[in-house]
């Protein structure tokens, strides 16, 4: 058995595999093992030749191999899937045709057919990048790179990608970072870097006006009319949203279609028509849906669709006590549970002072699905709109009904106009108890409003008000017998 320690890169294999043929090493015969790269950054030209520091590269005897053309690029492009077997593979690919088998660059053998499908698989994750890589211009003009974009490819496909934007963009300086390494392109050369990303997370640094006209101009060309989701998705998959800045107004924009806009695009055509009018009452006009027959199952909004899952309610069945919040979080749509994040931790400490743990309550939201925007990695919390809010009453109200809690505390203005179905200012709710559903609400602030507070007294002051809350629904619960 031979052990071939190459650099994970199509240059280094090429050298490798010809020295191997001119030894005639049988591929079951061969260990391919990939080389530490230790060298912080490459460096590569636009015509980037072999890596003449690979040990095979050095080697005096190479064989000459001709391979069709169509083969070559089958090769090189099946070079970039990611598999840990790919070197051997190819190697396997390549030994065949030296030994005068044809069929090995056909679709109709199992080799072949593999090939093709690697090769296929890279070219559309090349087209992907160069679709959805979205270059975001630095805030600080005078800052390199000038231009910064995150992406994260499903094939080793960074530098190819690299190089077709270092000749389209001119001198200006960019940098992709990607999960697996980053290029920088700094008006004159290309400086790829295997490990990750460079120094410094560009990524939210931004303030790009470009972008915010693209945007606008995505917005504008968008015709609820014809929208066709499953066409949209398949163009633009869904893997790739967060790392686009328009992606965050599809799903707004869908569930706008779904619930109106569509009708209301189609009606402007239509009405344009001569005919009779005839009156039809909204009420009637509407689809007749059938009712959802478990969380899971919920498409009564668009918010599933971008969910990890839904977070029901927590708690005794008949927990005197209920605490609303608005939605789940990052955490908590990740963990199925409600409350588990930064804000659940200081509610939870809440909880505590005020004489009660977490055990006794039964903890729900206002939304039970986790509604988002994409920041750079990030999924940045979005407030629910009213008729999200409005949709997952349905789900409340079971709750309200099989708890029957003697007093509901609110948590934040979500939840409160959850539980009063109308829009409401907390302010003017805060100071006192109040009657509903055959028992008692308290409203007070979210945990994470404290969270947001710039200084830590202005934190304690809001988490002084949330214990209070509490403890007021502790006497509210359990009142004390009057006396006699
Ligand atoms: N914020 C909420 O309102 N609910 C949760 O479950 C977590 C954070």
């Amino acid at each position: 058995m031979r052990t071939i320690v190459i650099e994970d890169r199509f240059a280094a294999w090429r050298a490798a595999s010809l020295a191997a043929l001119a030894e005639d090493l049988r591929p079951e015969s061969i260990q391919w093992r990939l080389a530490e790269t230790g060298a912080p950054q490459q460096q590569a030209s636009l015509d980037y030749t072999p890596d003449s520091r690979s040990p095979a590269a050095a080697s005096p005897r190479m064989a000459e191999v001709q391979v069709s053309k169509e083969l070559a690029a089958l090769l090189k492009d099946a070079a970039s899937f990611r598999d840990p077997e790919r070197w051997a593979f190819l190697y396997k690919v390549l030994w065949r045709w030296h030994h005068g088998d044809r069929s090995v660059a056909s679709a109709a053998d199992i080799d072949g057919s593999r090939l093709y499908r690697m090769a296929k698989s890279v070219r559309r994750a090349q087209h992907d990048m160069i679709a959805y890589v979205r270059f975001r211009k630095q805030r600080d003009t005078q800052a390199v790179p000038e231009y910064v974009a995150w992406y994260e490819p499903d094939h080793d496909v960074l530098e190819w990608a690299a190089e077709h934007f270092a000749q389209r963009m001119g001198r200006s300086s960019w940098l992709i970072t990607t999960p697996r390494g980053a290029a920088f392109w700094d008006g004159g050369a290309l400086h790829l870097d295997a490990r990750g990303a460079l120094p410094g997370d560009h990524r939210y640094d931004s303030e790009d006006e470009a972008e915010a006209l693209w945007i606008a101009y995505y917005r504008s060309t968008f015709n609820p009319a014809r929208l066709n989701e499953e066409a949209l998705e398949q163009h633009m998959p869904v893997r790739f949203w967060k790392g686009l800045p328009e992606a965050h107004l599809i799903p707004g924009m869908i569930s706008e279609a779904r619930s109106g806009a569509r009708r209301l695009a189609q009606a402007s055509g239509v009405g344009s028509l001569d005919g009779k009018v005839i009156a039809v009452e909204a009420e009637t006009a509407q689809p007749v849906r059938e009712p959802p027959s478990s969380l899971d199952a919920c498409r009564r909004c668009d918010l599933w669709r971008h969910a990890t899952q839904a977070v029901s309610g927590v708690g005794p069945a008949r927990a005197r006590i209920m605490l609303l919040g608005e939605q789940p979080g990052d955490q908590e749509d990740l963990s199925g549970q409600p409350f588990v994040g930064p804000a659940g931790q200081l509610l939870s400490v809440a909880i505590e002072r005020a004489g009660l743990s977490r055990e006794q309550v039964y903890l729900t939201n206002a939304v039970k699905h986790f509604k988002w925007e994409p920041r750079g990695k990030r999924r940045l919390h979005k407030t629910p709109a009213q008729r999200e809010v409005e949709a997952c009453y349905y789900w409340l109200e079971r709750e309200l009904n099989a708890v029957r809690p003697a007093v509901i505390v609110a948590l934040g203005a979500t939840a409160l106009t959850a539980l009063l179905r109308e829009k409401v200012s907390l302010r003017d709710y805060v100071s006192a108890p109040f009657e509903i559903h055959g028992g008692w609400a308290v409203a007070t602030w979210h945990p994470s409003f404290a969270l947001r507070q710039q200084d830590e007294s202005a934190r304690d002051t809001v988490l002084g008000d949330i214990t209070r809350a509490l403890v007021r629904a502790r006497a509210l619960a359990n009142p004390t017998p009057s006396p006699g």
